[in-house]
């Protein structure tokens, strides 16, 4: 059987360009792998400036390394001119912050805040811009499981990732009408570094396991499928949605 031309046709991104964030490493670093694979010029944008410039050196026929601070409006105005129209942005860094409430430290607070919420909707914001001139463009958030149930220790993550829900909903509404998509990929619990501190408690590891019906965690492919069909023509009329990738963990 061969796969019929029209549906490769949707998934080839030759001539395009994207700007993943928070490429350097986990789901970033693989969205930016399989879309440097289905063809496009990808913009792999980091602060983690040796993991970033190492990942891009590895692909440079394909991967253009930015190193950019997220907390920082200038640094993100500054990425936003230089991946300048891309066709597609996964806007994905995004730290996590594990707290208890009552312990919550307030500059952790801003910290997240800035980083997850602020600095995150600040790029969609600008890279819209040229989207909107053009009228046309793919943008698509990293949110969380977490949003759908309440997740201990993390009510500052959590409440970061459900703005950026929200935020994609209005984002999608206001700017459908210019041919510009807009959702989210909700990842469920995905083995990489912003976790891996977590997972390693063999308690936490195995009770979180058992809650997932697919039976495993998520890997940094399974994440970065999802952003692929978010971004290609599959998908194109799709928007203001959040997908959860999460092995079903949200249903129970
Ligand atoms: N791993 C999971 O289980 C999981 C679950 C739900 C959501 N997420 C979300 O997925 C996204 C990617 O996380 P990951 O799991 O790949 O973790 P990761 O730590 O491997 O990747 C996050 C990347 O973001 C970068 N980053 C962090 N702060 C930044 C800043 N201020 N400026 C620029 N870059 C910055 C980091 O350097 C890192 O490369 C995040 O938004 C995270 O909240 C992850």
């Amino acid at each position: 059987m061969t796969v019929p031309a029209e549906f490769s046709r949707m998934f080839d991104f030759s001539g395009k360009a994207v700007c993943v964030t928070g490429a350097a490493s986990g789901i970033g670093r693989a969205t930016a792998e399989l879309f440097a694979d289905l063809g496009a010029m990808v913009y792999v944008a980091d602060r983690a400036e040796k993991l970033l410039l190492e990942f891009a050196a590895e692909r440079p026929d394909a991967l253009r390394a930015v190193v950019f601070d997220q907390s920082s409006l200038p640094s993100v105005e500054a990425l936003a001119n230089t991946v300048g129209d891309v066709d597609v942005l996964i806007n994905n860094a995004g730290v996590l912050l594990y707290e208890p409430l009552s312990e919550l430290n307030l500059e952790d607070l801003s910290r997240v805040i800035s980083i997850n919420l602020t600095g995150s909707i600040a790029l969609s914001r600008l890279v819209g811009e040229g989207m909107l001139a053009r009228r046309q463009g793919v943008i698509i958030h990293t949110g969380s499981q977490v949003v759908y149930n309440g997740a201990e220790s993390r009510s500052v993550y959590a409440a970061t990732k459900a703005g950026i829900s929200q935020f994609v909903k209005t984002a999608a509404l206001e700017w459908g009408p210019q041919g510009i998509r807009v959702n989210c990929v909700a990842p469920g619990r995905t083995l990489t570094a912003l976790n891996q501190h977590l997972l390693q408690e063999p308690e936490n590891y195995a009770q979180a396991l058992k809650r997932i019906p697919l039976g495993r965690f998520g890997n940094t492919k399974d994440m970065a499928n999802a952003f692929a069909f978010l971004a290609s023509d599959a998908a194109a009329y799709i928007t203001g949605h959040t997908l959860v990738v999460d092995g079903g963990w949200i249903l129970p």
